[in-house]
């Protein structure tokens, strides 16, 4: 029966049999040393005469089994930086399950000083290294902490579609062409955000998913074009309620999960957008004391942001749909269409003067920033029909544009909508910093490249001429 190596250590004397890769080989005359690993660690195992042929056509990274006796080292050839520094595999047997060919990246290296697209095009012996390793197994442990707490708060996990429609989050979608309706397309979503306002007509009142988002957008050191959230959603609340759950999730997973960081100070400060911005320049200010400890973890809430913001450039911007004066034009949504103004109430438009008045409406949304990164966003929504569908007009956009868009949520609010409001968290983006990792990628399995790419796949692709007549679809070049 195959025994862990981190087992290992309280079997000193007995024999066992280990399985796994061969980390390295070290040829020693007439002995042959090789550290075999699998998932709990790795171990010295030695070949003597008698093995030596054998041993001696192993190479790093083939799949092995051996059988062997588990000797204490000799004070003197302990090793302490690895947990089976104190013990030995003397090999009686070997027996090899596949050979590999010559890695093409280290392995036994935490892979900083590899490039991305090797790293990328090999992910999957990428991922053998300790620090992929260990990153994997933290966001799991971590999934597995939030998941706990949630239920533990009579939250409902509800699974949302992923061919659904386009989502107003602000980038832009991924479309997925319909066989069955020709010259017609599904959006990826953007976020659950409409689904998970939807499950609040439907009476689930607390809700949260670990969604997958998809956004074609650049792609940043902190941010991938799919990525997961911690999305939640809760009915009858304010801004005060969905705060303090976030704030409450946040400060029990660092304290029972990563106990070596110290939260900088709670509750969270707070800050206005407008003080951000004055006083940081930007919309997630990092207020670390000390920037240099890895372990200082600065929260903050941003609040107050704008519900309107003036574009720059309205002719190149102008939303579909968006018709009216010029002066209308020069106004988009600062975030969230869905967000409720403060007060719950928009100003009336008269004439294009009035149309100043649009920038002092306040959204209630809400951003959570940790250490100069943006990590969680969210607002109170609008629940209120009318004011949702003013929200709209007061920008121009014609009715018939605002219902073919979102008729089928002033419709379900029409059948009784409770108040509510959420957030979303950026879980890689999280748990970059909580990893101390400098990009995203190195906390998502197979991640994208910079320019979006999956180079080990080779996506994105061609595809046959077959499914692109199912599609109805023609390239144009
Ligand atoms: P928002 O768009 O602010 O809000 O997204 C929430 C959080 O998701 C993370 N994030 C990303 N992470 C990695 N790659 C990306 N491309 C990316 N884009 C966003 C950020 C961000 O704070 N539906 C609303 C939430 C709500 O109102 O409840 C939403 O998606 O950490």
């Amino acid at each position: 029966m195959r025994t862990l190596i981190r087992d290992l250590v309280n079997k000193v004397g007995e024999q066992v049999e280990i399985s796994g890769w061969v980390h390295v080989r070290r040829d020693h005359g007439k002995l042959i040393f090789i550290e075999l690993r699998d998932r709990s660690g790795v171990v010295q195992v030695v070949f003597l005469k008698d093995l030596y042929e054998q041993a001696d056509k192993l190479r790093p990274e083939w799949v092995v089994k051996i059988t062997g006796q588990v000797n204490a080292r000799p004070a003197n050839m302990v090793n302490p930086n690895i947990s089976t520094g104190t013990i030995e595999i003397l090999a009686k047997e070997v027996s090899v399950y596949s050979e590999a060919k010559t890695p093409p990246i280290a392995v036994d290296t935490d892979g900083s000083e590899i490039g991305e697209e090797a790293r990328m095009k090999y992910r999957y012996v990428d991922l053998r290294r300790a620090r992929m390793q260990r990153n994997l197994r933290l966001r799991s442990k971590t999934l597995g902490f939030i998941d706990e707490y949630m239920k533990g708060q009579d939250f409902v996990e509800v699974e949302t579609p992923i061919l659904s429609k386009s989502t107003p989050e602000g980038a832009r979608d991924y479309l997925v062409p319909s066989r069955l309706y020709p010259g017609k397309f599904y959006a990826l979503p953007q976020s659950p955000q409409q689904y998970k306002q939807l499950l609040m007509v439907a009476g689930l009142e607390r809700y949260f998913q670990v969604a997958r988002c998809f956004r074609d957008e650049d792609t940043r050191g902190d941010r991938q074009p799919e990525f997961t959230q911690i999305d939640l959603e809760m009915s009858f609340v304010n801004r005060e309620d969905v705060l303090a759950v976030l704030e409450g999730l946040m400060i029990e997973l660092v304290t029972r999960e990563f106990p070596e960081k110290k939260i900088q100070q709670a509750p969270f400060p707070r800050i206005s957008y407008k003080e951000a911005m004055e006083k940081y320049g930007n919309d997630k200010p990092d207020f670390r004391k000390d920037k240099n400890d890895p372990n200082e973890l600065a929260f903050v809430w941003v609040i107050d942001f704008p519900f309107y913001e003036e574009v720059k450039d309205p002719s190149a911007t102008a939303a579909a749909g968006q018709a009216g004066s010029g002066q209308r034009k020069k106004w988009d949504f600062g975030h969230n269409p869905f967000s409720m103004p403060y007060g719950e109430k928009l100003p009336d438009m008269t004439n294009d003067n009035d149309y100043d008045k649009l920038k002092d409406v306040m959204a209630m949304q809400y951003d959570l920033a940790l250490n100069g990164f943006e990590i969680a966003g969210g607002s109170i929504r609008n629940h209120l029909p009318d004011l949702l569908k003013k929200a709209f007009t007061l920008l121009g956009y014609e009715e018939k544009v605002v219902i073919d868009k979102f008729g089928h949520m002033m419709d379900a609010f029409s059948y009784g909508v409770p108040p509510h409001g959420g957030a979303a968290i950026g879980f890689d983006r999280l748990m970059m910093i909580l990893l101390n990792e400098p990009n995203i990628r190195e906390v998502i399995a197979f991640s994208k490249t910079g320019d979006g790419r999956d180079l080990m796949m080779d996506a994105p692709s061609d595809v046959d001429d077959k499914q692109m007549k199912e599609l109805h679809l023609k390239i144009t070049k």
